[in-house]
């Protein structure tokens, strides 16, 4: 069987006196205003006022993103020195992260055996994990079934100066990303709802957190007639991943729940080849959940979290779900489908349900669930909708602490009447195209109940068409930290 190239692992450790070592490459970072750090101090005084020269002759200048590969001035320590620019800005975590994994990528072009990260001198204690977190995010592309590696992955990163509880920290949220990213990228041949339910499960053990899959028969005695609609036209029957961490003694549970459609064919309402190629992406949002339990098991948060991912197959076949079929969701609120495209939110419906009944205190739901979304905030920005102003503005802070960009859209009452139904309760599409983001996350607020709700809708930033600096195209595993972070603030 095809198998994807195992996820990269290199060894981290932590070191002080960096410029000592023996190492294929040392990376330092520099700021705008030209100041050198300790390490490149050292060098310096060691090699005749090289670093100062170079940045008083404008050859190094520290803009950010900006890199110098130097051969190293001396036979002791690293061999090759990498000038990583900083910019001018207050150094932020989003900076942290986006240097060390802009670092590693420029020197995944050849096998290096070791890579001295020197960064976090030029960053605040506080931003140390998110400095080792990026160095192992950039090791992962999205070429994993290239019988070439296209990236050589380092067999040892050793961070200067980091504390052994960044460096753990780090290495599980940067180890989760690429889980996530990893699943997202899966080509759909490969990733369906069993399979999918079956990598989660092999995550759970090595974590340690619970988790239960209900299959078909037992979605249909569930009453999960919603999901079953969806994948109704695929042979790959959807599933409902279920995952509980324990960390809060008898506190209600938080939970997260994901949209996992792993293909949208867009069904009967079928998309047109261009808008389909992208779309084994639309399983981002589950995956994302999978990503953060793995972290909060893994750091042993202490909160009860609860995970979901709705997981179907929207095919095109003589089963699939058609238009003008009313379809009773678990809930009991039935749905006229109008276009079998807008599956995401009838997946949800369901999921939102069963996840409902844990009586969380506190809900989030990440979904690839609208082009709309991408048409307001663009590709880069993740949308959030909200029935709790007070849990937003809490996602939001953790979104901005870690670099991740969103953005608010209105929940206004007067968007309700646009998914009412003529002939069931509600419809799974709005009126035209006009506001399709908040119409879709409308649709959803009809099934969760009085719970304090956050909907993200990542359709534009889970899935980057091209590869940037600091990362390659494909899955980006966006929310991954915001949600960590936002669960332990919580
Ligand atoms: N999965 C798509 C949304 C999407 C688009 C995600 C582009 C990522 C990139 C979703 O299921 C969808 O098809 N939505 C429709 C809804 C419409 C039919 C009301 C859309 O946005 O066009
Ligand atoms: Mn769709
Ligand atoms: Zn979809």
């Amino acid at each position: 069987m095809l198998e994807s190239t195992p996820l990269p692992s290199p060894n981290l450790d932590s070191i002080t006196n960096a410029d000592q070592e023996k190492a294929d490459v040392l990376v330092v970072g520099l700021a705008e205003d030209g100041k050198l750090s300790a390490t490149l101090s050292r060098i310096d005084e060691a090699t005749d006022g090289l670093f100062t020269r170079l940045v008083s002759h404008g050859q190094l200048r520290g803009k950010q993103g900006e890199t110098n590969l130097l051969a190293s001035p001396r036979a002791a320590g690293p061999e090759m020195i990498l000038v990583v620019g900083l910019g001018s800005e207050v150094p932020t975590r989003a900076l942290a992260f986006e240097s060390a994994s802009l670092a590693v990528r420029q020197l995944a072009d050849r096998v290096r055996e070791k890579v001295i990260i020197s960064l976090p001198e030029s960053f605040p204690d506080s931003m140390h994990d998110a400095i080792v977190a990026g160095a192992v995010f950039g090791c992962e592309s999205q070429s994993i079934y290239q019988s070439d590696p296209s990236i050589e992955v380092p067999s040892v990163i050793s961070f200067e100066g980091v504390s052994s509880d960044a460096l753990r920290r780090g290495r599980i949220i940067g180890q989760s990303i690429n889980q996530t990213r990893r699943l997202v990228n899966e080509p759909p041949a490969m990733l369906y709802p069993s399979t999918f339910a079956q990598a989660a499960t092999r995550i759970a053990e090595e974590a340690g957190f619970s988790i239960e899959v209900w299959d078909e028969a037992r979605l249909e005695s569930e009453g999960c007639r919603a999901m079953l609609a969806v994948g109704a036209g695929s042979s790959r029957p959807p599933r409902l991943v279920m995952m509980r961490h324990d960390g809060g003694g008898d506190e209600a549970p938080i939970a997260i729940v994901g949209k996992g459609v792993t293909f949208d064919s867009g069904g009967l309402s079928l998309k047109p080849s261009e808008s389909m190629a992208d779309m084994k992406c639309d399983m981002a949002g589950a995956a994302t959940v999978l990503g953060v339990m793995h972290a909060i098991a893994k750091l042993g948060v202490k909160q009860n979290v609860i995970g979901f991912c709705g997981l179907a197959e929207n095919m095109v076949s003589g089963s699939s779900y058609k238009l003008g079929d009313v379809i009773e969701t678990r809930s009991g609120k039935t749905i006229e489908i109008l276009n079998t495209d807008a599956e995401g939110r009838v997946v949800l419906a369901d999921t939102l349900d069963v996840a409902i009944q844990h009586e969380p205190r506190a809900m989030v739901d990440l979904a690839t669930l609208t082009g709309a979304c991408m048409v307001a905030l663009g590709i880069e920005v993740a949308g959030l909708m909200t029935n709790d102003s007070r849990l937003c503005a809490a996602v939001k802070e953790a979104a901005e602490v870690e670099g991740e960009p969103v953005w608010e859209l209105p929940m206004f009452e007067l968007y309700d009447e646009k998914v009412k139904s003529k002939v069931a309760d509600i419809k799974n599409i709005g009126e035209g195209r006009w506001g399709g983001a908040i119409t879709a996350a409308k649709f959803l607020e009809n099934f969760v109940g009085e719970v304090p709700w956050v909907h993200i809708d990542i359709a534009g930033p889970a899935f980057a068409d091209s590869p940037k600096p600091h990362r390659d195209g494909g899955a980006t595993g966006v929310m991954v930290r915001t949600l960590v972070r936002w669960i332990e603030s919580q």
